[in-house]
């Protein structure tokens, strides 16, 4: 098959790249490079030994689309594109409300135009809001978001519901993420974040490389067993399984389907310490500090459903993901270099 992926040079769209050609699968790309690099498209090149047809552009350019839809020939799309950062969507939602609405218009619309009516979506965990009725299922009623970024998920998922609503020949499957974490295990590709991270996994990480002091541990007077928030970690390499499973199953049916990628396991912020130091074999300075505002005491999946329809399951460890981003981070200190 032939697979556009939008953000395709992203952290999740690069691993998934990988498992798409690996799979036997031909890859658009379609970035406009705002949070990536395009050395991550050479390293998955180099991984599989197979080419990528990639365009610099962006996805709330309708001509531009039009012009990569004429172009190539294609079957489905991976819409990850998207500005992702929770703390910058508070002080410019415009910028997310625009980019992350827009490019699904735009897409959408020219998607219809070309006769491409197969999507599959990156939504997100954070459409449950705080609500903590754990395990998270599909089926749950949506929650109130804590962010403009997660109310862009929100809105997204509610476009495609009324896309596929009015046009019953649409395949749509929105994916929500839980907390992906880790890298492919050549450490050649991995999560680069811009500044300082926000994310729990590329902090530890910079932490572990002496980049950061020490590691803030926010919150630990949860009503959890020690204290501290639970998350449902991921590895990157069982997301990017998650999106073939996903296509297919986009290929074989009309409508619209929700599903978790997540593991059904939780883990509070100090056992990943524990697991980060127990398979790298190192000590990571850290301490108390206060809450954050926002974050929800506990959140974990149901993946059942995702199990019995797409025939997809996380096998990837706690222990892998702490040694496979470890292993990015020490053998790309600052991230993709400039030139390759
Ligand atoms: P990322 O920032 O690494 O990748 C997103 C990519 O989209 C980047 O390469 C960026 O340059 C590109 N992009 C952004 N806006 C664009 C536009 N208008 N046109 C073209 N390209 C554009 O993020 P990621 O972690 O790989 O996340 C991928 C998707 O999954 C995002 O939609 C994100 O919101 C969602 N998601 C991520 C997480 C997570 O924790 N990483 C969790 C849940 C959902
Ligand atoms: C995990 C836990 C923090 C950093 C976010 C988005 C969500 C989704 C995934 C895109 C929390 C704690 C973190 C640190 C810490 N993204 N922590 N010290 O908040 O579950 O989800 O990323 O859709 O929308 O909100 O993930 O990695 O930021 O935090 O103690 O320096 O680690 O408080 O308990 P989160 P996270």
């Amino acid at each position: 098959m032939r697979y556009l992926l939008t953000g395709g040079a992203g952290y999740i769209g690069s691993h998934t790249c990988v498992c798409l050609l690996e799979a036997g699968h031909e890859i658009i790309v379609i970035d406009n490079l705002s949070n990536s690099s395009p050395v991550s498209m050479e390293r998955v090149e180099k991984i599989t030994g197979k080419k990528i047809t990639f365009y610099m552009g962006d996805c709330c350019d309708e001509e531009f689309l039009d012009e990569v839809f004429a172009n190539e020939q294609i079957d489905a799309v991976v819409h990850f594109a998207g500005l992702k950062s929770v703390g910058e969507s508070v002080s410019i939602p415009m910028r997310y409300y625009r980019n992350n609405l827009d490019s699904t218009i735009a897409l959408c619309n020219a998607m219809s135009r070309h006769n491409v009516k197969k999507l599959v979506f990156s939504s997100s965990a954070t459409v449950y809001g705080a609500n903590d009725c754990v395990p998270l299922r599909e089926d749950l009623p949506l929650g109130v978001c804590t962010n403009p970024y997660g109310w862009t998920k929100w809105m997204n998922e509610q476009i495609l519901r009324d896309l596929v609503k009015a046009d019953p020949q649409w395949s749509v499957v929105l994916l929500r993420y839980f907390n992906p974490a880790g890298a492919h295990e050549s450490g050649m590709i991995g999560e680069d974040p811009a500044g300082i991270p926000n994310n729990l996994m590329p902090f530890i990480c910079q932490t572990a490389a002496g980049i950061r002091k020490e590691l803030q541990v926010f919150g630990n007077d949860y009503n959890t067993p020690d204290g501290t928030c639970i998350r449902d970690y991921i590895h990157v390499m069982d997301l990017a399984a998650g999106h073939l499973k996903a296509l297919e199953y986009s290929l074989a049916h009309t409508g619209i389907d929700t599903f978790n990628l997540g593991t059904g396991e939780g883990y509070s912020v100090y056992q990943m310490i524990e697991a980060f130091e127990r398979a790298n074999h190192l000590t990571l300075p850290h301490r108390d500090a206060p809450r954050r505002a926002g974050d929800s005491p506990i959140s974990y999946a149901d993946p059942s459903k995702a199990h019995k329809l797409l025939g997809w399951k996380a096998v990837h460890t706690l222990d892998d993901m702490c040694r496979d981003a470890w292993n990015w981070q020490s053998q790309n200190p600052t991230g993709y270099p400039k030139e390759d």
